[in-house]
């Protein structure tokens, strides 16, 4: 196999599951790329800080901008507006496929990336940005490039959707339930971005932007968080049958009063039915619920946050650039993995 090198950058919660994954599952990743990926070193802020995962010592440094030079993909991981965007431009610029979780740095920043990335035909990947280990990117940039899609409700922050849930659930607190959405990885290192929607708001605007192809800014999104979200209210909600879950909207609308069309992004907490299948969102899971003029009403589930889950989707998007280096293209090689044996067993009986 080639050597591809991969520069990690950040190796908090989702770093270094990262980390850990691509150093324990080398030869699979080598198998299905047809490239060896090497981690050639990881840029933190305290290379003796205590890490969640033990990680070689050698590939820890405080010098991003060095371990960027001479990768061929760098996973940026670090999160925030600055450094991270410095890092990101460098990696591009230099030619470097780069994978983001970020959400912050793309809804701020998208579009001056995407440019420098297709000036130097570099690719940028973006898929654990928005609800953690669910493909939702891939599925509105690609799969449904050929529909209309004219309304998306998510449930797009894992950390306010699990403090509602035991505000509802266990009678907690909006900060003791908090306290453990953080200590679980769950919440941003500030978490305000979380409890006040900003985080779900970035999300938004890449979620509007995406699915009704267009550049919707930050600052054009409706946002209000859940500090204002009472105990009683969350009871009185459920004595009403219903439940209260911080909603991301993003619709085409048309303006009644001048007959525009547009499109609208906003996040509040909204009262659902118990019924909706949005309700049935539990803990730090994520769903987003697409509706489109030919495919009808699509819902996309899963685990909205936490480290190894989100490493699952920035994972998928390394592999896609790997591929991309070893054909050339979008990256949509097929597996040149052997394959796993197929069992002859029958029918079974699976209960789900
Ligand atoms: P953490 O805060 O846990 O980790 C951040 C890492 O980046 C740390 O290792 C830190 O170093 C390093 N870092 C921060 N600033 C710098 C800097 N200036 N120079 C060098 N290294 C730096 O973040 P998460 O892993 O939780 O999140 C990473 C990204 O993924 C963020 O953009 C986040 O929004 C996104 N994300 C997170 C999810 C989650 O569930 N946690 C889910 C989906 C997306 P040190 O360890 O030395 O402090
Ligand atoms: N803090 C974010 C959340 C991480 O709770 O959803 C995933 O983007």
């Amino acid at each position: 196999y080639r050597n591809l090198r991969v520069a990690l950058l950040g190796a908090g919660s989702v770093g270094s599951q990262v980390a850990r994954l691509l150093l324990e599952q080398g030869d699979e990743f080598a198998s299905r790329v047809g490239a060896r990926l090497e981690l050639v070193g990881i840029a933190v802020r305290d290379v003796d800080a205590p890490r969640d995962v033990d990680l070689p010592r050698e590939l820890f440094t405080t010098d991003a901008s060095s371990l960027i030079l001479g990768a061929d993909i760098v996973v940026e991981l670090m999160g925030g507006v600055e450094p991270a965007r410095g890092y990101v431009l460098e990696a591009l610029n230099s030619g470097a496929d780069v994978i983001t979780a970020n959400k912050a740095l793309l809804a701020t920043h998208g579009p001056e990336l995407f440019e420098a990335a297709e000036q130097v035909g570099a690719q940028l990947y973006y898929e654990a940005a928005v609800a953690g280990a669910i493909p939702i990117i891939r599925p509105l940039r690609d799969s449904l490039a050929g529909d209309t899609v004219t309304r998306i409700l998510g449930i797009v922050n894992g950390t306010t959707n699990f403090i509602l849930d035991r505000m509802d659930t266990h009678g907690e607190t909006l900060a003791d339930a908090l306290a453990i959405a953080t200590a679980r990885g769950y919440a941003e290192a500030d978490p305000t971005a979380d409890i006040g929607g900003y985080d779900a708001a970035q999300k938004a605007a890449i979620l509007a932007s995406l699915a009704f192809h267009t550049t919707v800014p930050l600052e054009r999104v409706y946002r209000e968080g859940i500090t204002a979200v009472t105990r009683e209210q969350v009871d009185a909600a459920r004595e009403a049958g219903a439940v209260i879950k911080l909603l991301a909207i993003c619709e085409r609308l048309t303006d009644p009063e001048t007959g525009e069309e547009g499109v609208s992004a906003r996040v509040y907490p909204a009262l659902i039915s118990r019924e909706h299948p949005l309700a049935a969102v539990r803990g730090a899971h994520n769903a987003v619920f697409v509706q489109a003029a030919a495919a009808g009403d699509l819902m996309f589930y899963g685990a909205g946050a936490g480290g190894v889950e989100t490493a699952s989707a920035v994972l998928g998007d390394v592999v896609s650039a790997a591929r991309r280096h070893v054909v050339g293209g979008p990256g949509v090689a097929e597996s040149t993995h052997a394959g796993l044996p197929v069992l002859d067993i029958g029918r079974v009986v699976t209960r789900y």
